[in-house]
């Protein structure tokens, strides 16, 4: 079968002929349908994840496809851009009816984020939230998820022209980056920051309101702001760290989300797929991802 191979950290991959998945225990072979690209894939590329894959491994984290003959969404540390995969059966997700499989790649890993950085944040109805990056994947997904939880959006991006989706998604205050401040401070401030810039902490803190919280989910700038506590005391703020792959080891928090989320996704709910690549294009995919024009999530169609 073919997969895209990352033989040297740092390099192009490379479409190869590779042997057949061999399931492991508690394993099935997944035909993959469609790949959801993350931004943690790119990092992991590059060898600056939070987890480090030694060459040679195919890249994909976020799959949909057939197993036995029914479709999936599925999560992996990697390997899904190939025709292939062998996953764990308990990382198996219900591809909700009403969403094709390019839609179904895209809401795994920025729905679950979404939903569950929001309920780390404590998140009550009312509350504002503050969405970094909202015209991308995660951010498509928390404007919606925040809505459907009764908060009011504030949704921040690089670019004046990607504010118009998550406006349309329910935000309720949009503002390129340079004039954020201005605009959340008229405001009086926001309860939550979800934050995924990196060089923006230092901001994203001055615009809380007392008791704040900020969900630090990543930093795409590929900066890491440094962190002062002595800056928390003042009013009162907090920061939490959030990664999804270690919460998804919790049954109990895994099924609470999906409750949320699965009854909801194709109706209130809806991924934005900002563009779907062929299988041969996945390092075009990859670049459409850090070209930062893109909209939502960017999909490989498979094979
Ligand atoms: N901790 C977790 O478990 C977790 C889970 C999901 C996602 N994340 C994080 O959430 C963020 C969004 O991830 P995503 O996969 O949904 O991607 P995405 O939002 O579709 O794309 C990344 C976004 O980051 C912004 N960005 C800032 N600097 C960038 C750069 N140098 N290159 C590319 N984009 C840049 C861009 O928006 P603007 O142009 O509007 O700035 C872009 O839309 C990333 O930081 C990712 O690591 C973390």
């Amino acid at each position: 079968m073919r997969a895209w191979v990352q033989e040297r950290l740092r390099a192009p991959m490379v479409l190869k002929e590779v042997p057949e998945p061999s399931p492991g225990p508690g394993e099935v072979v997944m035909e993959v349908e469609a790949v959801g690209l993350n931004f943690a894939d790119h990092l992991l590329r590059l060898g600056g994840y939070l987890t480090r894959v030694h060459p040679p491994f195919t890249p994909g984290m976020e799959a949909v496809g057939r197993v036995g003959g029914k479709r999936y969404a599925a999560l992996m540390p990697h390997g899904a851009l190939a025709e292939r995969v062998a996953v764990a059966q308990k990382a198996l997700l219900p591809v909700p009816e009403g969403l094709s499989p390019e839609e179904a790649a895209a809401y795994p890993v920025s729905f679950l984020t979404a939903y569950l950085a929001l309920r780390r944040a404590g998140a009550r109805p009312g509350e504002w939230v503050l969405v970094q990056a909202a015209a991308g994947a995660l951010g498509t997904a928390a404007v919606q998820v925040a809505r459907a939880l009764g908060l009011r959006v504030v949704a921040a991006a690089s670019r004046p022209e990607k504010l118009s989706l998550p406006q349309a998604l329910g935000a309720e205050v949009v503002a390129p980056y340079e004039a954020l401040s201005e605009r959340v401070k008229a405001l009086g401030g926001v309860d939550v920051v979800l934050e995924v810039r990196g060089s923006a902490l230092e901001e994203s803190l001055s615009l809380l309101k007392p008791l704040g919280r900020l969900v630090y989910i990543g930093a795409a700038e590929g900066e890491v702001a440094p962190l002062n506590p002595l800056r928390l005391m003042r009013r009162n703020l907090t920061v939490l760290g959030f990664w999804l792959g270690p919460l998804l080891l919790d049954q109990s928090l895994l099924e609470e989300a999906l409750a949320f989320l699965l009854p909801r996704l194709g109706g209130e709910l809806k991924p934005v797929v900002g563009g779907v690549f062929p299988f041969l294009e996945a390092e075009a995919a990859f670049q459409a991802l850090l070209d930062r024009g893109h909209t939502g999530k960017i999909v490989v169609r498979v094979p």
